[in-house]
């Protein structure tokens, strides 16, 4: 098995990092190959909680070696600061296990301030980013002028001298929009330390892949946010600004197709959104608080990276169906079934109604979205307690009842499904 592609299959948050967690268990590579430190990937394992943002979940393995893919934008000073907090915790991090692409785009302390000063702009039609600097980072990238990981590299002064001038163009768009400036002198300083800290990490991933896959390693592709919030396939503009689908798992790493032998989509059991955008099946009232948690939990809704509470509602089959013809996932898997014990029912949107006709798929504007009302199949609950299941034998009729109603309205197999956050509460079949 030369690589597995693992995607989010909706909105984010749903579960990826402890499937990839899983999954490293049999893999000699773990590659995140899209977004930055908007991801919030949590690992519970033994008694630890490990929440990571840019470091790929495969860290938690000893034998695995994780690599921080081109795709990726990376803010050197958050990086640094994630690294030590995971040394902290006694996780071994050194250039022999953490690979950093040499090709990935730096977020500056400029892109911040224009992500902050953007959103304050749209006012109450805000995207509702995580406001670590991911759209500017991409918008300097597409645009040909951003700085990339390799520039750390350089001498220190030439590195300084680009990083001051990015600094510098933010700066007159943040003047246009009437917003506060930044010192290039001192945004800069700590990039310099930071960059003096990463730099053993920093090659080109793209021929270090190529080399392990040719030499027969297995490599999981770890993707960050979901399908729903991808660039092109997403509900466009409330997006963010990377491709978290199967090509951008290729593009993202510099990796060929044909070494691609299983893409797993990851869905959560229930739907759930952080940020603005349209969520057809969102509830609110007591199933949503159900969904939701009260908080007091570490994976109740509630974002890994900046605390909001998530939406919550039911599972949207119509936007899992769009994700599987998107990325052509070979299986899925569904998380957090364990969330729906000691419901009477559930409910699967199994399609829109919009203006009086069915949809199959959700369609491409935002504004008809917004008139589907999702037409709802009802399918029994179930009550007993599921967490200790390990095998799908062992689950409550209606629980494999609901599992294979969703993998045969998505025409994809479902093989796992997790049943509470440990390493260990997942249910294979
Ligand atoms: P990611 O961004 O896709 O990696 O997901 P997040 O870490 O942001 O959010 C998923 C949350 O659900 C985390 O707190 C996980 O610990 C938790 N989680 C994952 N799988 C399960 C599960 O099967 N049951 C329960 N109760 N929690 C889970
Ligand atoms: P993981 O990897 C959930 C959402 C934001 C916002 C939109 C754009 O943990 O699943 P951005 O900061 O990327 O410009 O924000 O995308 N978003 C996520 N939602 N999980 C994530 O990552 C997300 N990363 C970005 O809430 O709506
Ligand atoms: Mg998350």
């Amino acid at each position: 098995m030369p690589i597995t592609i693992l995607i989010g299959a909706q909105w984010g948050d749903e579960g990826k990092g402890r499937v990839v967690d899983w999954l490293a268990s049999s893999a000699d590579i773990v590659a995140r190959y899209a977004g930055g430190d908007n991801a919030g990937h949590t690992v519970a394992l033994d008694s630890s909680v490990y929440k990571l943002h840019l470091v790929p979940s495969g860290i938690l393995h000893s034998d695995v070696v994780s690599i921080m893919g081109n795709g990726m934008v990376i803010n050197p000073v958050n990086l640094v600061r994630e690294i030590e907090s995971l040394r902290k915790l006694g996780l071994e991090i050194t250039p022999e296990r953490l690979v950093i692409s040499s090709r990935a785009h730096i977020i500056t302390p400029a892109h911040v301030a224009l992500d902050k000063a953007n959103e304050t702009v749209l006012g109450d039609s805000k995207i509702g980013t995580t406001l670590r600097g991911i759209g500017p980072a991409y918008l300097d990238k597409t645009g040909r002028a951003g700085i990339r990981t390799g520039d750390m590299l350089l001498d220190v002064e030439e590195f300084a001298e680009r990083l001051i001038a990015t600094i510098e163009s933010a700066n007159a768009r943040l003047a246009l929009q009437g917003m506060e400036t930044l010192d290039p002198q001192s945004a800069a300083e700590s990039y310099l330390e930071a960059a003096a800290v990463l730099k053993p990490f920093i090659k080109d991933t793209s021929i270090y892949l190529y080399a392990a896959l040719t030499a027969g390693k297995h490599i999981v592709c770890e993707g960050a946010q979901g399908t729903l919030l991808d660039i092109d396939h997403g509900s466009y503009p409330f997006v963010t600004s990377s491709s978290p689908t199967a090509g951008g798992a290729l593009t993202g790493l510099g990796v060929g197709p044909l070494f691609v032998d299983r893409v797993l989509g990851v869905a959560k059991a229930f739907s759930t959104r952080v940020g603005g955008g349209p969520m057809p099946t969102e509830l609110e009232g007591e199933i949503a608080r159900r969904l939701r948690g009260s908080g007091d939990n570490f994976w109740d809704e509630y974002g890994t990276t900046t605390g909001r509470p998530r939406r919550c509602g039911w599972l949207d089959v119509v936007m899992l169906r769009y994700a599987v013809s998107v990325n052509g996932f070979s299986e899925m898997m569904l998380t957090k079934l364990d969330i729906l014990s000691g419901l009477d029912e559930l409910k699967l949107a199994v399609a829109y109604e919009i203006d009086g006709q069915r949809h199959e798929y959700p369609p491409v504007n935002n504004e008809t979205l917004d008139r589907a009302t999702p037409i709802y199949e009802t399918l029994p609950g179930w009550h007993e307690d599921i967490s200790n299941c390990r095998a799908f034998s062992q689950l409550p009729a209606a629980a494999l009842n609901y599992i294979e109603r969703v993998a045969s309205l998505c025409a994809v197999p479902i093989n796992s499904v997790s049943v509470g956050p440990e390493r260990d509460q997942l249910v294979l079949r």
